[in-house]
């Protein structure tokens, strides 16, 4: 059976940033509260029309070029996001395109702040079945364009930032890089996080009272998720290492998804994790849900905080809800 490997990663975050400061000057918030609350200082939005397929598009050209291959080598696209540029088709089609490889299947995944894990998943699952041999994985999000940005929604759009990050998941004959992943989901919490409308379940889907309510905003219960991520992640990195033979010891880093600040920390604190062994970049990127754990794993590589051999744990949970984690030898 052929085992999969990450060659290559890329990522690519929007030039605009939004210092804190800057969304108290259309909600009731401010800096000090964001920060407390989150430990977000600043993120980064894109700039008039951008969708996710457009985010995407550099981060997969560098996470090819840093694998050593071309676009004509990708036989699969796989592009996880809850911010599709359309409602259908979806936005790995419109990578596709901009990629110019017209033919190669592009799926996309909707698992939200875990779509990168579901993603990786099912990249490795396609190589090791030998459906696939190179696998694009892209987690991309465009937030800022969907964000309640008055002050009735300042819980919620705070918390996001656009970015996109990308992954390039191939068949090797050496080691495996890709260990195992653990998936979960549990859709009796789908109304604790979630963008109620535009929706098939209405009809109409969409209507002027429902614009006036704000109901095609995302409205999130946040101490509700925020206990499932404290109570179940913990639990999963557990489950996880124990079923591959590891404990916490053998774990170089930890890269969580990047949902709060205050969340990774009582992750960490519950493991017994040193700070040193789990990554952090929320401070300048807030949460961009599918991309936030190819961006906080790919800076990790660059820092030098990823070296060969290390045995590196990806996890999180978001809408749905969905949780994963993924065990990865570098
Ligand atoms: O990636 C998807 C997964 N998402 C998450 O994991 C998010 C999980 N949840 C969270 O991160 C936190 O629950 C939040 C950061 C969203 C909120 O923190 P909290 O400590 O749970 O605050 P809260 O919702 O209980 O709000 C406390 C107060 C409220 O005022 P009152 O009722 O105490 O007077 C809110 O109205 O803070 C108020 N508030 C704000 N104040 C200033 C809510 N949002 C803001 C804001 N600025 N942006």
């Amino acid at each position: 059976m052929q085992r999969s490997r990450i060659v290559g990663m890329g990522h690519y975050l929007p030039e605009r940033v939004v210092p804190n400061a800057e969304l108290c000057t259309w909600m009731e918030t401010s800096d000090e509260w964001i920060h407390q609350r989150s430990g977000i200082r600043e993120r980064r939005w894109v700039s008039g029309n951008v969708g996710a397929s457009e985010l995407a598009e550099p981060a997969a050209r560098a996470a090819l070029a840093e694998a050593g291959r071309t676009v004509a080598d990708v036989d699969m696209i796989l592009f996880a996001t809850l911010s599709p540029d359309l409602n259908f088709p979806g936005s790995g089609c419109l990578l596709g395109a901009r990629l110019g490889i017209p033919g190669v299947p592009a799926m996309d995944i909707r698992t939200q702040c875990t779509g990168f894990l579901y993603s990786l998943a099912t990249a490795d699952s396609m190589v090791r079945s030998g459906m696939a041999r190179c696998v694009l994985v892209v987690g991309a999000e465009v937030h800022s364009s969907g964000l309640d940005l008055s002050t009735r929604g300042r819980d919620v759009s705070v918390l996001f930032g656009d970015g996109a990050g990308a992954a390039v998941v191939a068949a090797t004959d050496g080691p495996a890089m890709l260990i195992d992943h653990e998936l979960h989901a549990d859709g009796r919490y789908a109304e604790i996080l979630m963008v109620e409308a535009p929706a098939s379940r209405l009809s109409p889907r969409l209507t002027p009272a429902m614009l006036e309510e704000g109901r095609h905003f995302p409205s999130m219960d946040g101490k509700a998720v925020f206990k499932h991520a404290v109570e179940k992640l913990p639990k999963l990195v557990h489950s996880i290492l124990e079923r591959n033979g590891f404990t916490l010891d053998d774990v170089a880093l930890l890269v969580p998804h990047q949902a709060n600040m205050r969340i990774n920390e009582l992750v960490a604190r519950h493991l017994a994790l040193p700070p040193e062994r789990v990554m952090h970049n929320i401070h300048k990127y807030g949460n961009t849900t599918a991309a936030s754990i190819p961006i906080a794993l790919h800076e990790a590589v660059q820092e030098g905080r990823v070296r060969s051999g290390d045995l590196v744990l990806l996890a999180g949970l978001g809408a749905g809800l969905t949780w994963g984690a993924s065990l990865v030898r570098w």
